[in-house]
């Protein structure tokens, strides 16, 4: 976690702001005068949920932490910073001792998993003993060609064959254990952990090797033995061919998401190069924020079974009850959610593709290539394809069925974070099951009303990060930076439209160094900010920089559609914060009232417009 993510963590966003304001309690939330312009009704909200406040009068701004205490001392980014880091116990030295002593261990780590990686696969290109994996990768159809490109190995029958090897090369037992390579024996010393497998080296995206996956060449159990959990390897953040995938997910425009290995190694032989897999059903939250820097769009393959037990989802107040709290509850239900939370969160356009029975992604594409592309190009948007499982097997004539149905089907809708995608599926389940669309939109009401006092499906949990998915902004700020002669056209975008605090002080101190001055170089303005400031936005840049490279033409359309798409961001999270607080005044007729709804109705009139404008220019 950064500095600023730290602090964040560590005040309250409605402490703070309550020594400045009086607030008052307004459902989940919190309201007072506007302390940043004269206000004559509480148009000022403290969401203790997102940790934000937004003025909804006459300002029309909103913020962090950070932006509040600036705006109301009058300070700058450093300024505000060296204060809440005091408040919150954080000091801002320089890294320590200890920090460098554990960066230089991870990069050993990875220099050890490498030496072993570069290690088992010479052995499976060369050795005369991996005849075996050789004839079996034959069997599977597994390309030479892919051997390489995804460095596949093999692990010798023996006990110290690796460390040997390793030990040979000046690294020490200990460290060869720390990677995650060798297993302590009871009596002392180590064993190597792989033996007699194919192995398959898990990447980080850039390339360096973190862990491995080790087959087995028959029916012996475990299937696969992993890495077990390292300094370097966490299986929660880990995507399976994420490094020779990253390309082709951003020029894809979509990541396909699968469960196995071998799934990997398939779809790139043919060709279907944007294709991971998550090791596990449900994805996790870094691995979703991985993924999200390339793409908004997932698509899940499912297999058939997950799918079938879905069906049978049931009790969802257990879910609720249990869901993140403890882990007990079946898998299929948390995946369920684990999606609906994603796409919420991460604004992402998810899609399912369901397997045939029986069959993985692996034996479809080798069986038939074209038969995936159908089912990639059939595959579901999320909410339609719960729909598919839950009406399935249901008799939709019957009281029985219909309710069943609405049971299983409206706590996943309420948790869809869009306020007009909602309208639509519940528009769409009330033909379905030929009830009264208000009937079913006031039993909605009622299970959003009540969702945060069960503690549903965590939002507090997961990832109020996430709400803020950087990488839109993050790329919007990359291409400014790179482009500051064509700020000029730019007077629409504002500081308000970030919502990364550091994103949001760049921006502004950007702006300021235009104006302030003729000529623009990237380095000079870098030196001028707060060092804070000035790493994030160098990783960043890093980051961004190895993605594919823009013509120097297309800039100035890029710049616009990402500004546009912030826009839209900024309005549908605006809409969402007035969604909650319109619950609370819904009877309402006093001014209060009429402004907010009057808001909400103009924001989703935008949101609206440009809906149907993507079809056109914005698709
Ligand atoms: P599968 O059992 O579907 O294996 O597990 P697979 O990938 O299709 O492999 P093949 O085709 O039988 O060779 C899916 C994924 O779950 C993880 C692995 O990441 C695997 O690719 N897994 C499975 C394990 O980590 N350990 C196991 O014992 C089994
Ligand atoms: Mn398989």
């Amino acid at each position: 976690m950064g500095v600023i993510d730290e602090i964040k963590d560590r005040i309250d966003v409605v402490e703070l702001i309550s020594g400045y304001v009086p607030l008052q309690k307004a459902g989940r939330n919190y309201k007072a005068l506007c302390p940043f312009h004269a206000d004559t009704a509480p148009s000022f909200i403290v969401f203790p949920d997102g940790q934000r406040w937004h003025c909804f009068g006459a300002c029309g701004t909103g913020g962090d932490i950070f932006t509040f205490l600036m705006k109301k001392e009058n300070l700058d980014f450093s300024e505000a910073l060296r204060i809440l880091a005091e408040r919150a116990g954080i000091s801002l030295s320089p890294r320590t001792d200890e920090q460098e002593a554990q960066d230089e261990r991870q990069r050993l780590l990875r220099e050890i998993n490498s030496a072993a990686a570069q290690y088992y696969h010479h052995l499976l290109v060369h050795s005369p003993l991996a005849q075996i994996a050789r004839e079996y990768l034959a069997k599977r159809e597994i390309a030479e060609e892919t051997w390489r490109d995804f460095q596949l190995g093999y692990a010798l029958p023996e006990w110290e064959a690796l460390s040997h090897h390793l030990i040979a090369k000046g690294y020490t037992e200990a460290d060869i254990f720390a990677a995650g390579l060798s297993v302590e024996r009871e009596s002392g010393g180590h064993y190597d952990r792989f033996r007699g497998r194919l192995i398959f080296p898990i990447h980080d995206k850039k390339g360096s090797v973190l862990g491995f996956g080790a087959r087995a060449l028959d029916d012996s159990v475990p299937k696969y033995v992993n890495t077990a959990q390292t300094p370097l390897f966490d299986k929660g953040n880990i995507l399976y061919g994420i490094h020779v995938a990253k390309g082709a997910i951003r020029d894809a425009g979509a990541a396909i998401i699968v469960e196995g290995y071998t799934d990997v190694l398939m779809a790139h032989q043919h060709g279907y190069r944007s294709v991971v897999a998550a090791m596990g059903t449900a994805l996790t939250e870094s691995q979703v924020r991985t993924l999200r820097k390339l793409t908004k769009s997932f698509i899940l393959a499912m297999d058939a079974d997950a799918a079938g037990k879905q069906a049978s989802l049931r009790g969802l107040e257990v879910v609720k009850k249990h869901y993140g709290v403890e882990h007990r509850q079946s898998p299929e239900i948390k995946a369920a959610y684990q999606h609906i939370w994603l796409k919420k969160y991460v604004d992402a356009n998810i899609k399912v593709i369901t397997m045939p029975a029986g069959q993985d992604p692996d034996d479809v594409i080798r069986k038939d290539p074209e038969q995936w592309a159908q089912l990639v190009d059939q595959a579901l948007p999320l909410m339609e394809y719960y729909f598919q499982v839950a009406a399935a097997g249901k008799d939709l004539g019957s009281a029985e069925g219909k309710s069943m149905l609405v049971r299983q089907l409206l706590p996943l809708m309420k948790e869809i974070g869009d306020g007009i995608e909602r309208a639509h599926y519940l528009q769409k389940l009330a033909r379905l099951v030929r009830i009264d669309e208000r009937t079913l939109a006031e039993e909605m009401k009622r299970l959003r009303a009540g969702r945060r006092v069960e503690g549903s499906v965590a939002d507090d949990e997961l990832s109020p990060a996430l709400e803020t998915s950087p990488a839109l902004e993050n790329y919007c700020l990359f291409l400014l930076v790179h482009a500051a002669e064509l700020f000029g056209e730019l007077d629409e975008l504002g500081p308000d439209d970030f919502v990364v605090a550091e994103n949001r002080y760049i921006f502004q101190a950007l702006v300021d160094s235009l104006e302030a001055k003729q000529t623009f170089d990237v380095e000079g303005f870098q030196a001028t900010l707060d060092p804070l400031l000035r790493e994030h936005l160098h990783a960043l840049l890093e980051d961004w920089a190895k993605g594919p490279s823009l013509p120097e033409d297309q800039l100035p359309a890029e710049i616009e559609r990402s500004v546009w798409r912030m826009k839209d961001r900024k309005d549908r999270r605006e809409l969402e914060e007035l969604e909650s607080l319109l619950l609370d005044v819904q009877e309402r007729h006093d001014e209060e009232g009429v402004a907010l709804r009057r808001r909400v109705d103009s924001l989703r009139r935008r949101i609206m417009e440009r809906e149907k404008v993507r079809g056109g220019t914005h698709a």
